[in-house]
This record gives C-alpha cells, structure tokens and sequence, in this order.
C-alpha cells in the first residue's frame, strides 16, 4: 500500500519549542508537559516519538485511521486539489467534488440516506442533525416536537447540542444545564452482559424507557432520540439484542426520528459499512465523522433519509434558502479531496470486508486478558473492545496511569477514565493483534 515516505527528521527534539502556549484538549496539560509523549511520525500501524521509539497504534489516532497512517493517496490527493481549487464559498456557490463525494458516501449509506450535508467534525455533525429534525418537523407542521431523548454514558461531541445530549458527567458538570427538554435514557452497560463478546443477551428492555419518556412529554413534543448504536467512547458499550430494533419500533410508533451517532462506528469499525448495517437497523439519519477522509482532514457529514430531505424542501417557497444553516469550511475542497481517496482506499482494499473477518481473532486475543486480576469487565464488537480496569480510589487514575504506561511500552490507546478502548486501523493483521495483546498484557500487570 502507498505510505508517505518514511523518514525521521527527530524535529520535536531537536528544535527548542515552548510547551507553554499550547492548550491541549481533554488533556491533563501539567502532566503532559512536565512529561511530554510527542509524535513526530506515522505509517501504516505505527506512530514514532521524538526519540524515535516505534509506538503501535491500537486507537487508529482517535478511531479515524482506518486505513492507517500517511497514505500517500490521500496526501496526493489533497495536493493536487489544493493546487486546483484551494478554497470555494459553499454557500451560492460548489465544486463537483462535493457533489462526488456526496454520491459516494450515499452509495454505502444503508435504505435511502441519500442526502448528505458536509459539516468539520462529529461535534458539528450531531449539532446539525438536530437541526434536522427540528425543521423537518416544523416543515410537517408538527413544529411542537422540540425535546430531544438521547442516553446515560452518551457521546455527542463537545458543543453545546451535543453536550447537552451527552451521558458523560465530566463534559456537562462546568458548563450550566445546556439545552432544555433533553430526557436521558438509561445505558446498556448491565454486569448481567460481564465479559460478553458481541452483543449481550440482556438489556432490551431498557429501550423502553424512550416509552416511558414518550409517555412523560407526549410523542407530539419529541423531536428525536440520538444513540451511538455502540457507545464509543464511554467504553464500547454494544447495544444487548433487540435493543435497536425495539427503539426503531418505538420511533416508528410515535413518529420520533430515530438518529444513530455514527461517527466512530461509520466506515467498517463494525465489519460493514455503518453500523446500522452490521445490526440491521436503519435509522432516519446518520452522523459521521472520524474514517470519513481516514482522519487526513477534518470533516464530518449528516447522512438524511430522502424522505426527511424532500419534506424540508418542499415546505420552503420557491426560490428560498430551505436550510438556514452551514458552515465556512462546509464540504471543503481538501476535505472532499481526501474523502473520496479514503473511500477508494476503502474499497480497493476491501478494508470493511477485512475488519469483519479479523474481528473474531481480535476479540478473542483480548478477551484472554480476562484472567489478569485489574480487568473488571471487557466487551467489544466488530474491531472495537473496550476493557474496564478496577479502580484504585480515585476514578480515572489508573486508566491515566495505563495510557502513560502503554505508550512508554509501545502502544498508543485511548482511555476514558478507568476504560481502555482498543480500536486498531482496519489495515491490521493477525501480528498486529498478537503484539497489541501482548503490550496489554505487560502493561495490565504493573498496575
Ligand atoms: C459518537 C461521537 N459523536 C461525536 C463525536 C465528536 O466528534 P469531534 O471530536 O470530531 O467533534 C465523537 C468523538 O469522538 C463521537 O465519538
């Protein structure tokens, strides 16, 4: 496969540069710099530091890089656009790569989520698809429908929409009461399912709770209900059996739009396309972000079921703006650049096809870490598992401590609090995984 040339130019250590000005995201920013993990490189599998230690990534960067890293095809790609077209105003005016790009994702979308509106991020993606179903309903006259149902343990993103749909304590307790009219649902992670690969037998029952909601504010007063089919960064909670399917029944019945948050499981995490694939359930829209251009742009998109789409044009008078809402950077050149080179890549390489296959020897290398006396539970799906360590006292500390330790060992993973969540590119092979269980392993029994 086509990887950027590798050479190491040691530029982080060699040259003096301030850590001061920098204000890191979702980071402990005194830990960091008092102890800096610095990447300078990456190919393929593997990250390097800035003492040239070769680091695995078991995390595809933050679950975007499937197809792993600096590929040159999308690099080229976005070269040759930026020399051609660098920048185009996506409001009044387009250029045919987005309309390209929009047919393509449109062609692995699953029913008829045809209709793509391109947004920077997962967090813009979740904003702008309760925007979506806000207008569709006010275009079908029922304009009352504003509360939005969404899930304990949720990860919507980071702005306010988002946030406010969120099940995360930390990401909501310093910024107010966000939204109103957000009722929460009860998450899937139940000890009954402990250590169940795939999905668990118990817990289909808990989507009642959206009747329950149903019956506190009245179906006429809801918009939609937002889930992550599998809760990603909570830990990789996979939805117990039956559980999408009951909440489309209930969605159905009520007239709520149904919105999966696809934006880690989109793009073969899951063995298939999208995860509504994988599970069988198709919701009215789709968020995505992340393996969309393999994490070489930022970019995310609102997949909407025609139906949803036609209803919204169709309200708006002849000659009227139908949508009032995008953004700046809105379908991108470079972005759609290197979407349409990831998804080529993706499908050369036969990469979803390629996850689903390995996904049974992944899961097994990692549930054999079962016996190791800190491992509470793990559970995980397609190439995605998450492995929730004991806590010591304080939450978070040790996975904290697990993250740092792995990366000094070779393996780069996201933690969030006590919950390691492994998600290797989709390029993996079965030596990927023996190594990737391996650090694991070495690391889990010094903690
Ligand atoms: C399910 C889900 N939605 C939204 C987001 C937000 O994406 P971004 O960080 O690109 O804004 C994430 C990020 O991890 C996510 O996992």
């Amino acid at each position: 496969m086509g990887h950027a040339e590798p050479t190491l130019h040691g530029q982080a250590a060699a040259a003096k540069i301030s850590l001061d000005e920098y204000w890191m995201p979702f980071t402990p920013n005194r830990d960091f710099k008092a102890d800096p993990q610095m990447v300078v490189r990456a190919e393929g599998m593997y990250l390097w530091d800035d003492k040239g230690n070769r680091i695995i990534d078991a995390s595809s960067g933050l679950f975007c890089v499937a197809a792993g890293h600096g590929r040159s095809e999308i690099a080229d790609a976005v070269g040759r656009q930026l020399r051609e077209l660098d920048f185009c105003a996506p409001f009044l005016r387009a250029h045919p790569k987005q309309f390209e790009f929009a047919s393509r994702i449109a062609e692995l979308t699953p029913g008829d989520l045809n209709r793509i509106f391109f947004v920077n991020s997962g967090s813009e993606s979740v904003d702008t698809a309760m925007k979506v179903a806000l207008a569709y309903h006010q275009a079908r006259g029922q304009g009352g429908r504003n509360v939005f149902v969404s899930r304990e343990r949720a990860y919507h993103g980071v702005n306010f929409g988002g946030v406010s749909l969120s099940g995360l304590v930390n990401n909501r307790r310093k910024y107010g009461p966000g939204l109103p009219g957000i009722a929460h649902m009860r998450h899937t992670h139940l000890p009954e399912n402990l250590f169940t690969q795939g999905q668990g037998a118990h817990g289909a029952e808990l989507a009642e709770d959206l009747v329950r909601i149903v019956n506190l504010y009245g179906a006429e007063n809801i918009a939609a209900c937002f889930v992550e089919p599998i809760a990603g960064s909570t830990g990789c909670l996979v939805p117990p059996k039956g559980y999408l399917e009951r909440l489309r029944e209930i969605c159905d019945t009520h007239g709520i739009l149904l919105v999966f948050d696809e934006v880690i499981t989109g793009f073969g995490r899951t063995g298939q396309a999208f995860a509504a694939q994988s599970f069988g359930v198709t919701p009215d829209v789709m968020t995505m972000a992340k393996g969309l251009t393999n994490g070489a742009q930022p970019m995310g998109a609102v997949a909407v079921s025609e139906r949803i789409h036609d209803t919204i044009m169709g309200a708006a008078p002849e000659g009227a703006i139908e949508f009032f809402h995008g953004y700046t950077y809105s379908g991108h050149p470079a972005a759609c650049a290197a979407g349409i080179a990831t998804l080529d890549i993706y499908r050369d390489e036969g990469l979803f096809e390629r996850a689903r296959e390995l996904s049974p020897y992944f899961l097994d290398a990692l549930f054999a870490l079962k016996d190791v006396p800190v491992v509470a539970d793990i559970r995980g799906y397609g190439l995605m598992a998450g492995i929730d360590l004991r806590a010591d006292g304080a939450p978070g500390r040790r996975g904290q401590l697990f993250q740092r330790r792995l990366f000094d060992h070779g393996l780069n993973l996201k933690t969030t609090g006590d919950c390691a969540i492994v998600a290797p590119p989709l390029i993996a092979g079965k030596e990927h995984i023996d190594m990737i269980a391996d650090v694991l392993r070495r690391t889990l029994v010094t903690l």
